[in-house]
């Protein structure tokens, strides 16, 4: 396959990861320098970093749907600077890719200053913007709102001249007015679908169980389940209450979001959702997205990416 122009970078291939879903520091200790020889993505997106440091959600934090994940990580990470300070000398010695990094913030002025700080390290070829975080004011997701999200980048805008990729949220009435906001904003890129919000009740039986079971008895499973069961009597199963649903379930409307936005951006756009083969890049390929990032798969396939490469480089042939 031939090599991909994208915002000003010659990418090997047009496939890269989804922010969070592949953990490259870990990879490298799994796999060693073989990984290095065959990285399975084109760039490399980082998971988000948020200015300060986060624990993320209580457990549990993943529930297997029918058809994919829903996951209620919360964004653990260790902020900005033990991002700056750990992981960033770390991928700069050996990622053989560009690297992108992923970040989040509730107000323009903390998403400014994670985009300055980012734009002063050469280790890093381009930002994308994660606006699924609720603005402190309203309450209201970022990246759901047009107007909201075009005065967000805009403010955000003139702290970097390094690529700037707004990565949209599916939780929208119209996905295709978020793009194109993002583009007056002064986004170089957009970068779609996120997780589709989703809930996940615990099985009835542990529901039941816990409910039962009386305070002395039960051992440690039990003491967990009667926890839980206090804590959230409606039986949600995720610790923080909803969670993001990702995978095949997700792969229709991440066609239907893609293209939508596509037709309304002239900049351009990385498709994902539920993305496991060739076949499905090619379809948000041609779908209008220029580059496809792989999620989900790769905690079944780590290198599912090279795969995916691989296939659509012999269907182009
Ligand atoms: C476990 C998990 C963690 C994720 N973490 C992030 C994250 O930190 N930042 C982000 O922008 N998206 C995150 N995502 C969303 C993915 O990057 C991607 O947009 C979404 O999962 C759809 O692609 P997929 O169906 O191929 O997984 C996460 C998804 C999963 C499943």
């Amino acid at each position: 396959m031939s090599p991909v122009e994208f915002c000003g970078m010659t990418l090997e291939h047009p496939v890269i990861n989804g922010s969070g879903t592949f953990d490259a520091i870990a990879a490298r200790h799994a796999f060693g320098e073989a990984l290095e020889q065959e990285f399975p993505f084109a760039a490399f997106v980082s998971k988000t970093i948020t200015l300060r440091a986060r624990e993320g959600n209580p457990s549990p934090r993943l529930w297997e749907a029918q058809a994919g994940l829903i996951n209620s990580i919360g964004l653990p990470n260790r902020g900005l600077e033990g991002y700056l300070a750990e992981d960033l000398p770390k991928l700069a010695q050996w990622l053989p890719v560009p690297l992108l990094t992923n970040v989040m913030g509730s107000t323009a002025a903390e998403i400014s200053e994670l985009v300055r700080t980012c734009d002063a390290r050469r280790e890093i070829a381009a930002i994308e913007l994660n606006v699924s975080c609720p603005n402190v004011q309203t309450g209201l997701d970022i990246g759901a709102d047009p107007h909201q999200l075009e005065a967000v980048v805009r403010a955000v805008r003139p702290h970097t001249r390094k690529p700037l990729i707004v990565k949209l949220t599916p939780n929208t009435a119209d996905v295709g007015a978020c793009a194109r906001a993002a583009q007056e904003g002064g986004a170089d890129a957009v970068s779609l679908i996120n997780t589709l919000r989703a809930m996940a009740l615990a099985p009835r039986t542990t529901a039941r169980r816990a409910a039962q079971l009386p305070a002395a008895a039960g051992g440690e499973v039990g003491a967990a389940e009667r926890d839980r069961a206090a804590v959230n009597p409606a039986g949600r199963w995720l610790g923080g209450g909803t969670g993001g649903l990702s995978g095949p379930a997700i792969r229709p409307v991440a066609l239907a979001q893609v293209a939508a936005a596509a037709a309304c951006v002239e900049i351009p756009v990385i498709g994902m959702g539920g993305v496991q083969c060739a076949e499905h890049a090619q379809d948000l390929l041609d779908a209008g997205a220029t580059l496809v990032a792989v999620g989900t798969e790769s905690f079944r396939e780590p290198l599912v990416g090279a795969r995916i490469a691989h296939g659509l480089a012999a269907r182009s042939t």
